[in-house]
Parts: C-alpha cells; sequence; structure tokens
C-alpha cells in the first residue's frame, strides 16, 4: 500500500492568498495540493480553470492533483496539462454510459468517450490518471480500467460542494478497492474528510485524503493537516495490528 499523504484541497482556501495558503500547507509536509474543477453541468457549481492553474504553477512545486468535474475531460484535459497539472482524475459517469452505473448521471452524453480512450488521452499528455466514483457509482463501473489507472478517487459526499458530510456508506467500496488494486495504484478518497472521519477512512484502506474545510476552514491550516496525517496513520497502524 502506497505511503498515507495528505491532499489539501484549495476550493476551501481563500482565493485572493492562495500563494500563502500553498506555502503555509507545503511548510506543514504536504506533496501535492488537490484542485476541484467544476463546469457548472456535471456538478452544479462552477469553481475555477486553467488561469488559476496556471498561476499556481508559478509559485509552486507541489504535485498538482487536478480533480476534473466536468462532462468532457478528453477536451479539456490538455489544457489543464498545459497549465501545470501533474495528474488529472475523470469521473466515470462523464464516459460512454454503462449499465451498471447509476441512470440518473446528469454528466453522460450519448456519443460520450470511452473510459479507455480518456485514460490513453490523459496518459499521452504526460500526467498521471485517476478515475472517480460518486458515492452510489459501484466498484463494476470502473472494471475495464481498474488496472491501468494510477488512482482511483472515491467520492464520499457528492461531488459540487465543499463542507458537506462525510457518507460514511462509501467504505465498503474502499475496502474492496484496496483489495483489488496493485501496490502501486493510489486509493483517495474526497468530500467530509476531518478528525472524526479520516480514521475510518484510513481504516478502510484509503491512502490519499483530500480535505478543504478540516484544514482551510481551521484558523491554523498547517496545525490541522499535520493533525489529520497523524490520526490517519495512527488509524492504519492500529487497523495492520488487529
Ligand atoms: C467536492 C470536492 C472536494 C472538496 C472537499 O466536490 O471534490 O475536493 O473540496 O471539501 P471538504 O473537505 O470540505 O469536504
Ligand atoms: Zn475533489
Amino acid at each position: 500500500m502506497p505511503a498515507l499523504r495528505m491532499a489539501p484541497s484549495l476550493l476551501a482556501a481563500d482565493f485572493a492568498r492562495l500563494e500563502e495558503q500553498v506555502a503555509a500547507v507545503e511548510s506543514a509536509g504536504a506533496t501535492m495540493l488537490h484542485l476541484d474543477v467544476m463546469d457548472g453541468h456535471f456538478v452544479p457549481n462552477i469553481s475555477f480553470g486553467v488561469p488559476v492553474i496556471a498561476s499556481l504553477r508559478k509559485c509552486t512545486k507541489l504535485f498538482l492533483d487536478g480533480h476534473l468535474m466536468i462532462t468532457e475531460p478528453k477536451r479539456y484535459a490538455e489544457a489543464f496539462v498545459k497549465a501545470g497539472c501533474d495528474h488529472i482524475t475523470f469521473h466515470i459517469e462523464v464516459t460512454e454510459p454503462r449499465a451498471e452505473c447509476n441512470p440518473d448521471i446528469s454528466g453522460a452524453r450519448a456519443d460520450a468517450d470511452s473510459p479507455q480512450s480518456v485514460v490513453e488521452h490523459i496518459r499521452g499528455l504526460g500526467a498521471s490518471v485517476g478515475v472517480c466514483l460518486n458515492p452510489s457509482t459501484p466498484v463494476s463501473a470502473i472494471e475495464p480500467i481498474l488496472g491501468v489507472v494510477d488512482m482511483v478517487l472515491v467520492m464520499s459526499v457528492w461531488p459540487g460542494f465543499g463542507g458537506q458530510t462525510f457518507i460514511k456508506e462509501v467504505l465498503p467500496k474502499v475496502t474492496e478497492l484496496r483489495q483489488r488494486l496493485a501496490e502501486h495504484q493510489r486509493l483517495q478518497i474526497d468530500g467530509g474528510i476531518d478528525p472524526d472521519t479520516i480514521g475510518e477512512a484510513a481504516a478502510a484502506g484509503a491512502d490519499t485524503f483530500v480535505a478543504g474545510s478540516a484544514i482551510f476552514g481551521t484558523p491554523d491550516p498547517p496545525a490541522a493537516m499535520k493533525r489529520l496525517h497523524h490520526l490517519a496513520l495512527e488509524a492504519a497502524a492500529k487497523d495492520r495490528r488487529r
């Protein structure tokens, strides 16, 4: 299992002080930044896009983890990689609709790209690739690409907004994925991660923890991030002793 790491989400940061906020979590040991891109179609919210990421790239060397909550990842991935993303995660729900997927997925288009073609496209741009599952999307939906992605992201809230309550019903899916993923493949969890929930997520098998509000919504983001990381390490160690 890969080393446990935090992925601070800038969605909850003060957008007028991004450089300072990035430096703060970097000083606390962050190795990556989670960037939530929303298009107002796949999710009912709009966040930030290419120009903001290009500016961030100029002020940090941290690994930039792009989470594209957009209906056309293949169309826009190149712009995000050129802007500085080291990694791109796309949602399985926007790819070629599959029977196992939730039928009410708003993002899927009739002429959507296949998951394989999105993975190949992103890899061809030189970035690593992740695939994301909404809370109700089963592991079977990503079966054809499970073995070829660098990371799987399990949403533990419905994507679109920070500050929501952790949906603990996704934890069995985390455990199932941990058992099926190879040693080098990362398993990220995103949404509602805070001091009360990170332990369960770590014990279930997640290794990369996105946290927005629980870091940037506190008066001391570096201390909050270190505490979360510590709680995850502690829970994972305890789980291994069982
Ligand atoms: C939600 C985003 C998350 C969000 C998490 O759609 O994908 O990354 O920033 O925010 P918190 O940690 O506040 O739940
Ligand atoms: Zn995210």
